[in-house]
């Protein structure tokens, strides 16, 4: 499948990524996160989050017990690796602004990993979109309103999706219920991955 659809302000390119292209950006990924891991963050109460993250670019988002925040390097005290090339081709074909992205970040779902409804909001300039590209399994996309409650709309997140959170969305409360682990023959032992490319300052 593939074309744009808008929900709610979210711009949703459904099958963007060709099979070879998914398959080039998951090799440059591993070369990321084989300088920096994936991390099983807690939140600042201190709950364990379940999917893993890591980072590419100037800042990585990270979250402890010191809360939620960018930071310039990994908790393992290194640079964060710079954003691949192939990701940034990605923002420059959808993000529709001059600016370049900060931060890749990078989430790993691994079978029962889920992402609660939040904002995005810890970035300077909220004209700026967040683009999300997904990779391997189905996630199953919610996407609500500003302020917390009310009704909400899902959708099926597939290998290749990208979604531009712009506009009127920028805001606009998101989170992923469920993945369908295995749905995906891209990673081998199955899993999703979602990077979340922004403008931090
Ligand atoms: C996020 O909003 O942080 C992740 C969205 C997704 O995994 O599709
Ligand atoms: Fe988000």
């Amino acid at each position: 499948m593939s074309g744009i659809l808008r929900i709610r302000g979210f711009e949703v390119h459904q099958g963007f990524l060709p099979r070879p292209e998914q398959e080039a950006l998951v090799d440059d990924l591993r070369a990321v996160l084989a300088r920096a891991p994936l991390v099983q963050p807690v939140t600042p109460r201190g709950r364990p989050m379940s999917v893993r993250m890591s980072a590419a670019g100037r800042f990585g988002w990270i979250t402890d017990r010191q809360g939620y925040r960018y930071a310039p390097t990994h908790p393992q005290g290194t640079d964060w690796p710079p954003i691949p090339a192939s990701v940034l081709a990605i923002w420059e074909a959808v993000a529709g602004t001059d600016r370049q992205p900060e931060c890749c970040l990078i989430n790993w779902y691994g079978n029962g990993a889920r992402m609660g409804l939040h904002q995005d909001r810890d970035e300077a300039d909220f004209s700026q979109p967040v683009v999300s590209v997904s990779l391997g399994d189905d996630g199953l996309f919610r996407m609500g309103n500003e302020e917390r409650g009310g009704k909400t709309e899902s959708l099926w997140l597939r290998s290749g999706d990208v979604v531009v959170m712009g506009g009127e969305a920028r805001l606009r409360h998101h989170g992923v219920d469920r993945i369908r682990f295995g749905s995906s023959t891209l990673l081998p032992d199955g899993g999703r991955i979602n990077l979340t490319l922004r403008v931090v300052t």
